[in-house]
């Protein structure tokens, strides 16, 4: 049972106006969606909701607009929007004010509708009471189905439920439930993935899920810099020499809770950043000069291989390798397929989540293989970070 109120609690649907939070905020490329994932997952509750007769209002972010503009205009998204949800949207180029009650009076019940880019008000990051309270003003009831921007207090996603009923929708609902199973009770053994550049911005998600996880698999660059601090000579290897102090706390930490930290025992490397540049595998104990590691070798995935066979819980966050560029995405490619492996054949949970983390996994073909895909970046980092996210209480029931 969900931890949160949501749409299966919300009594007589039919004809009420329902102000629904999306994160529609995708990546595009002169102009053109080029990944429509959060369109995708969030159309099931715009539909359920418009098939139960209510007046859909949608309300989005869309990038980070400084004021109004054209460039970050709500209306790219409604011909996917449209498509996804398979029934027609209508778009009003404004967020709040009479205009827009005017067109919501208009609606017929089932009837969609796409406010404008709420982030072309500056109260709106500010949480402002006055713009919540507006927002609050169009509708009957609130849903919030925007996982991805749960960790921003803004006011369509943390000021507006002081005004208005507030229910999870489906896509939060599924978030919260799959992230509180990997995270909060996962199965043991649990092992966590994660990678990145730098220790810096993972270090929060280490000192917490050291404390939740059996081992963790530390990747990217952030493994050099463990590396470096065990005495390993890492060559012209990106690493961050400040935190050094740091990944050995982190290591005695994990070692205190029963947590295993593990590190690669041989790596790729090059010495160009560039797609396939001159490369070797190498032992741990041989890299020098100005070569600098890549991606983990053969051995280190061979061991993570045989890790993993033991596991009942996988959670990932972030790549083993540059796996932008090939060859160095080998690495994180052969364990996404053992672990979506491990996941098809009924023998694991796997939850993952980051922007990076799920290119990394498309590049590796094996997306809709693990149990369960974030559409969040820096909220699952906060989430993996034990942080509450400020939209979720209102949600709870
Ligand atoms: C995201 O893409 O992670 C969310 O839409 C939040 O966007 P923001 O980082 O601009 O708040």
């Amino acid at each position: 049972m969900s931890i949160l109120k949501t749409i299966n609690d919300i009594e007589n649907i039919k004809g009420k106006k329902i102000v629904v939070r999306a994160d529609l905020n995708v990546p595009t490329e002169n102009g053109t969606i080029t990944d429509n994932s959060r369109i995708a997952r969030f159309a099931p509750t715009a539909k359920l909701l418009s098939d139960k007769g209510a007046k859909v209002i949608i309300i989005t972010h869309f990038g980070r607009p400084k004021g109004k503009s054209e460039e970050f205009s709500n209306k790219i998204l409604l011909n996917e929007l449209s498509k996804e949800i398979t029934k027609p949207v209508d778009f009003i180029d404004d967020t709040i004010g009479d205009k827009v009650k005017e067109k919501i009076n208009l609606m017929n019940d089932g009837d969609i509708l796409l406010l404008e880019n709420v982030r072309f008000y500056k109260e709106e990051e500010a949480n402002d009471a006055n713009f919540s309270k507006e927002l609050g003003s169009l509708g009957d009831i609130y849903i919030n189905d925007a996982f991805s921007t749960a960790h921003r207090a803004h006011a369509s996603t943390e000021g507006i439920t002081k005004y208005l009923p507030s229910y999870a929708g489906l896509l939060m609902e599924e978030e919260i439930d799959a992230l509180t199973k990997a995270l909060e009770n996962p199965a043991h053994p649990a092992i966590a993935v994660v990678g990145g550049s730098k220790v810096s911005t993972k270090l929060a998600v280490l000192k917490n899920i050291t404390q939740k996880v059996d081992a963790i698999v530390i990747g990217g660059a952030m493994a050099n810099t463990f590396l470096s601090a065990k005495g390993y000579d890492i060559g012209a290897s990106m690493s961050e020499p400040e935190m050094k102090e740091t990944a050995l706390n982190i290591i005695e930490e994990a070692s205190k809770n029963n947590c295993e930290i593990i590190l690669p025992i041989d790596v790729c490397v090059a010495k160009e950043f560039k797609e396939n540049a001159e490369n070797k595998f190498v032992g741990i104990d041989d890299v020098n000069g100005d070569w600098k590691i890549f991606d983990v070798g053969p051995e280190t995935s061979k061991m993570l291989d045989e890790k993993f066979a033991t596991a009942k819980t996988v959670l990932w966050n972030g790549p083993l390798g540059v796996f932008e560029l090939k060859p160095f995405d080998r690495g994180t490619n052969e364990l996404a397929h053992t672990v979506a492996k491990l996941t098809t054949d009924g023998k694991i949970t796997s939850v993952a989540g980051g922007g990076d983390t799920v290119s990394a996994l498309k590049n590796a073909g094996v997306e809709s293989d693990f149990t369960y895909i974030s559409t969040a970046g820096g909220a699952f980092l906060e989430w993996l970070e034990g942080k509450e996210l400020p939209a979720i209480p209102p949600l709870k029931k």
